[in-house]
């Protein structure tokens, strides 16, 4: 990855602090995003220690809100003329429902529609690179998810579980209208589950059930190291070359659900996202 700029957004913990470091140690140039200035300046630090490579920079941004992905993506666009690769990695599950500073739901806005704005903003400089990669971490749990575009900001009715997988499956619905709109612009787009993982996950507002079973089953998580493995594959292996529109795990490509696969859905989807944050990728 040597000459390689990338970007992991949520870099600070968890699954994207670990693809970063990989991605560092592998000699890429690599940028990690935050909320917090002070602990994204540390993570970048002990990354950078900790992978051997200086060239680890911090970002900050709360990327619930929509001027602050603005100003990410400004920042980033200053800092690096070249950008290869976007590991959309930052995301969460809140339990309970929130409203962000654009009035929207806290869950829709971070883990789908930052890095579709996002995506967007840097999407010129990517395409300038290319071969570049777009690289999204979903989650198996799309596989529950269903895009309830009658109230897609949970306002009737709220479940941080229904929430958190319609999130899930708007990723995957988004990579793949992405792939179909980037054909042949030499940017890929996959995206992946990271398997289930010990990370800060949930801990911001945990459900009541997952505060039970945690400490039942932490020990049985992949670590972080592991569940970073497929993000740094898909952002970094050869073998991955040109391929787009797929979904992975374990390294490997795999189908997704079946309503992942609905076109019509992709694209609504894709308009009601343009018309909630009004900048498109393509
Ligand atoms: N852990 C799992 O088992 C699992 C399974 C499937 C999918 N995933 C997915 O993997 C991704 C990473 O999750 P993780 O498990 O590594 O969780 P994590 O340890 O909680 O890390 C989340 C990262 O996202 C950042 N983040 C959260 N909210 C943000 C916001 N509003 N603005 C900017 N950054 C924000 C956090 O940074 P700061 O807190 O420093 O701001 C942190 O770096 C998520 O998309 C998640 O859905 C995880």
């Amino acid at each position: 990855m040597a000459g390689q700029t990338v970007l992991v957004t949520g870099g600070t913990g968890g699954i994207g602090r670990a693809t970063a470091a990989g991605l560092a140690a592998m000699g890429a140039r690599v940028g990690i995003t935050g909320r917090d200035v002070a602990r994204t300046r540390a993570a970048a630090a002990d990354i950078a220690a900790a992978s051997g490579n200086p060239a680890v920079d911090p970002f900050s941004a709360d990327m619930s809100s929509q001027a602050e992905v603005r100003r990410l993506a400004g920042e980033v666009l200053a800092a690096y003329p070249q950008l290869d690769v976007l590991v959309n990695n930052a995301g969460g599950f809140w339990a309970t429902r929130h409203v962000t500073a654009d009035g929207l739901e806290h869950t829709f806005a971070v883990n789908h529609l930052a890095p579709f704005l996002l995506t967007g903003l840097l999407l010129d400089r990517l395409t300038a690179s290319a071969p570049a990669r777009i690289v999204t971490v979903s989650s198996g749990a799309h596989a529950t998810g269903k895009i309830n575009f009658g109230d897609l900001q949970g306002e009737h009715r709220y479940s941080g579980q229904q929430a958190y997988s319609q999130s899930k499956l708007a990723n995957v619905l988004f990579t793949y209208e992405l792939a179909r709109r980037l054909d042949g612009t030499g940017v890929t787009t996959t995206v992946l589950h990271p398997g289930v993982v010990r990370t800060g996950f949930s801990a911001e507002d945990p459900s009541p059930m997952w505060k039970a079973f945690l400490p039942l089953i932490r020990l049985f998580l992949k670590t972080p190291g592991k569940g970073a493995a497929t993000s740094i594959y898909l952002a970094s292996s050869p073998e991955v070359e040109g391929v787009t529109g797929r979904y992975f795990a374990g390294c490997k490509p795999k189908a997704s659900s079946r309503s992942s696969y609905d076109t019509a859905a992709a694209a609504r989807l894709w308009q009601v996202s343009l018309d909630l944050v009004g900048h498109s990728a393509q």
